[in-house]
């Protein structure tokens, strides 16, 4: 990649033309010890997947379908943090890069206007609770117009080329993402979560408003009203109860 201001993220690079999905790629390069920052980008996947078990879309040349191998000298809970922490580099690249003003749902998708634009995966392997490695995986819609979208996706996903109004440099983009990417990973492990979590704040749409979410012990309804210092969701209930969410799906009343 042309002009990469990153001294590990994206250094090792894989591009395929065509593959299932680039978390299955990126998992046996891990497997072969593949250094932290090992990136595989992919121009389509033909089973891109999605975070609960869902697909993720990923029409040829038009997207940032990729994924990173990581290393963190983690134990095993602290793979929500690392969550939010990929959330908040691609929101910062997508507006330093485009100008689209997007904001964060918790815990990492991308939003435009309340349609999605950018969905992150994290996928573990572990060894005595600890990380043996993570596979970050980054699917932006970049220059996806809206015929592109099969019809379920046209009321609630969005791309970067629809609201930016011209094509998007993806090449630009991807180095914006690694960059950023790099130094908050930097800041995570020299201060912990504190940083990373109010930037995190700061680009939130969830935060402040009424939010049903699902979890897998049913729906919470409520008010979001911040993260807690693991990375979980707070919500205060019409009954006045505080419920931390750990994992779920955040619906945002319009
Ligand atoms: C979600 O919002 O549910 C997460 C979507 C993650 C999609 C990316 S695209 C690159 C990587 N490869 C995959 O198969 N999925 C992730």
């Amino acid at each position: 990649i042309k002009a990469l201001r990153t001294k590990t993220m994206g250094q090792k690079l894989k591009i395929i033309d065509s593959t299932v999905s680039t978390q299955e790629e990126a998992k046996l390069l891990a497997e072969e010890d593949a250094p932290e920052g090992t990136l595989v980008i992919a121009e389509e996947q033909t089973g891109g997947k999605g975070r609960m078990g869902r697909k993720w879309y990923s029409p040829k040349g038009k997207g940032i379908w990729m994924s990173l191998v990581l290393r963190p000298k983690q134990p095993m809970h602290f793979m929500p943090q690392m969550t939010l922490m990929t959330g908040v580099a691609v929101c910062r690249a997508v507006r330093r890069t485009t100008g689209v003003m997007a904001g964060l749902k918790w815990p990492n998708d991308l939003l435009v206007n309340g349609r999605k634009i950018s969905g992150i995966l994290l996928e573990s392997a572990a060894e005595d609770e600890y990380v043996r490695y993570c596979i970050a995986g980054i699917g932006i819609s970049v220059n996806l117009d809206p015929q592109d979208y099969p019809q379920a996706l046209t009321d609630v996903a969005t791309s970067l080329k629809i609201e930016a109004g011209e094509e998007v440099d993806r090449v630009a983009l991807i180095a914006a993402v690694l960059e950023e990417f790099e130094v908050l990973y930097a800041l995570y492990q020299q201060e912990g979560f504190g940083p990373i979590a109010s930037l995190w704040e700061a680009l939130s749409v969830t935060l402040g408003k009424s939010v049903t979410v699902n979890t897998a012990r049913g729906a919470v309804i409520g008010t979001a009203e911040k993260l807690d210092l693991s990375g979980a969701l707070l919500v205060t209930t019409g009954e006045g109860q505080h419920e931390s969410i750990f994992s779920g799906d955040v619906e945002l009343k319009r």
